[in-house]
């Protein structure tokens, strides 16, 4: 295993694995510990094609603490600009010795060409509306360490799940240990093939779907890959979809309140629940430092190295 594409490339045992270094890195940065040398002397080049606040620098914070160089790229700053191609731009990066390539694209598939193109270690950190596999990792471990287990949580995720690379991956990981998904949206926004993805239930239902979840992920609007209107206002589906006064009220007291970031305040969730007492939205950015930092390391180690719980 060199790459970090999909979570279909993980067994369960691989994630559990990577949750016990994310712990331990966890625990040892609380008590203090803020430098470590596990990956002194690697490189890691941050290759960004779209936005990010929170991938970007939790991927490039991770690597500085674990000792590792980082340099930033972005499409806007770089020869993209001059029309280079994206496998010219990689494997132009990889033979200046580069260990890692964290890759964000806007091409759905662009990470898995990426890492069968070099031999540097890629991590898809969100590729087009595919999958966004660390996002799903920090998701479960937050969820792990709120309640326990995933074994049988009822999950709900609500929003657009058309264009979610997020709801993807956490249905896949979420499925792999026993959680029973829920995907809430307006039809538009439902893919036609949303039962292969996994998914337990599929509903437009967002009043009956809040109510008895353990968990309910609410994700952002991407209206950047929206080629047409898929719902009428956002006050329109703020009030079908959205977290306010009325849907608070119809969930359980203990109800995990997820959203990836960033959030459209005012439409995805009112502003005053966004960091209110159920939300766990800052958990979720603090975990993405300690779960990358732990997909580094595992990545890193050999093989027989990588099976840590045995
Ligand atoms: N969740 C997430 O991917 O956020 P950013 O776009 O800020 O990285």
């Amino acid at each position: 295993m060199k790459d970090l594409v999909s979570i279909s490339e993980l067994s369960k045992e691989n994630i559990e694995n990577i949750f016990q270094i994310t712990k331990e890195y966890k625990e040892r940065f609380k008590d203090g510990e803020r430098k470590f040398s596990d990956l002194k002397g690697y490189s890691i080049l941050l290759v960004f094609f779209e936005n990010s606040t929170r991938t970007r620098t939790s991927f490039e914070l991770a690597g500085k603490i674990l000792g590792a160089d980082t340099i930033n790229i972005s499409s806007s700053s770089s020869s993209v600009k001059k029309g280079e191609n994206l496998y010219d731009t990689v494997k132009t990066l990889e033979v200046m010795n580069t260990d890692f390539i964290i890759l964000r694209h806007y091409m759905s598939g662009a990470a898995s060409i990426v890492g069968r193109s070099v031999r540097s270690r890629v991590i898809n950190a969100g590729d087009g509306t595919n999958e966004h596999p660390t996002q799903a990792l920090l998701d479960a471990f937050t969820i792990l360490e709120k309640r326990g287990s995933l074994e049988g949580l009822n999950v709900a995720i609500i929003g657009d799940i058309l264009h979610s690379r997020v709801a993807r991956s956490n249905v896949k990981l979420l499925k792999k240990f026993g959680a029973k998904i829920t995907l809430c949206g307006p039809i538009t926004m439902i893919p036609r093939f949303a039962s292969a993805l996994g998914a337990d239930y599929i509903t437009t239902d967002a009043d009956e779907t809040v109510r008895d979840k353990d968990v309910v992920i609410f994700l952002r609007i991407q209206l950047e890959r929206q080629d047409k209107p898929y719902f009428s206002t956002l006050n329109e589906y703020s009030v079908l979809y959205g977290l306010n006064d009325k849907r608070i009220g119809l969930m359980r007291k203990d109800t995990l309140i997820m959203h990836p970031g960033p959030v459209n305040r005012g439409v995805e969730i009112k502003s005053e629940f966004v960091y209110g007492g159920r939300s766990v939205i800052l958990d979720q950015v603090e975990n993405g430092l300690f779960v990358r930092m732990a997909v580094y390391r595992y990545l890193s180690l050999k093989d027989g190295e990588k099976k840590i719980n045995s």
